[in-house]
């Protein structure tokens, strides 16, 4: 087991994706030379998935959300970050879908969540505006420049959500909350979650640029994965 930051235990997406490629076993020439068939291309989410572990373990672990100090004042910080970071990413990706791009367009048709934390944070009495730390809205057409790059940004937004399920069911438990009470936004799709997540891959799939293209998908995902780690970690308190 390799170094892992104090406090964290363990990585859930780690052990989650534990698995690896089957070996190919090759055919034998004549001349007793062994020919391996060509690997498969990796598919666009297998690209995202493995290229942003590292990311998503340390992201993980620095948030460290599961630990056993974690109160509901911690939440409502938590919360309140969040906040400070989906207002402005959603703003910029309605104004990006209002200008024609297919990828934002998927995500602010049923996809967004903004409410979600706004009704969380009246739940739990914590007023939101104004509050210096919001991420500021004119980083993101620079950071999210193209429709690939923005792919990667809303895999890695709709993914969190596979883990909300995880943090939602541990919350429930140790803060006494439930969706109207200040979960709502870590209850995410709910009993619709996986065919949301589908969809997203699904759709992940369809817009595959294919070739040099597909490097800007994987900019976008790890870029997202930085700015969420700055915004929610790195933020003052
Ligand atoms: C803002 C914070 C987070 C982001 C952006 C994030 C992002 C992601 C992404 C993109 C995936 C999809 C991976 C795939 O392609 O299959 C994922 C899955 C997952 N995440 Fe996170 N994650 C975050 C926080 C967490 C935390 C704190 C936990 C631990 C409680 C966690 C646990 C998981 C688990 C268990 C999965 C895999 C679920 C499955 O395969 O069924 N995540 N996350």
């Amino acid at each position: 087991m390799g170094h892992q930051p104090a406090g964290c235990r363990k990585h859930l997406l780690f052990h989650a994706a534990a698995g690896g490629q089957p070996a190919r076993s090759p055919t034998m020439t004549g001349a007793g030379h062994a020919v391996y068939p060509p690997a498969a291309a990796p598919s666009l989410h297998d690209l995202l998935r493995a290229g942003t572990t590292p990311e998503h373990r340390d992201l993980e672990c620095a948030l460290n959300l599961l630990r056993a100090g974690f109160r509901l004042e911690d939440y409502r910080r938590l919360l309140v970050h969040y906040h400070g970071f989906y207002l402005p990413f959603e703003r910029f990706l309605q104004d990006s879908a209002g200008r024609q791009s297919t990828v934002a367009r998927f995500y602010c048709g049923g996809r967004r969540k903004l409410s979600w934390l706004e009704q969380d944070l009246r739940a739990l009495g914590v007023a939101v505006a104004p509050y210096a730390a919001y991420m500021a809205e004119q980083r993101f057409p620079a950071l999210f420049p193209s429709e690939e790059h923005i792919l990667g940004a809303i895999y890695v937004i709709e993914g969190s959500m596979l883990g909300g399920a995880v943090l939602s069911k541990h919350f429930r438990k140790h803060l006494q909350i439930e969706a109207e009470t200040g979960l709502r936004f870590f209850s995410g799709y709910g009993p619709e979650s996986r065919e949301k997540w589908l969809e997203t891959l699904q759709f992940l799939e369809s817009r595959d640029p294919g070739g040099p293209l597909r490097i800007h998908a994987l900019d976008g995902a790890r870029r997202m994965f930085v700015l969420l780690r700055q915004h929610l970690v790195d933020a003052p308190a």
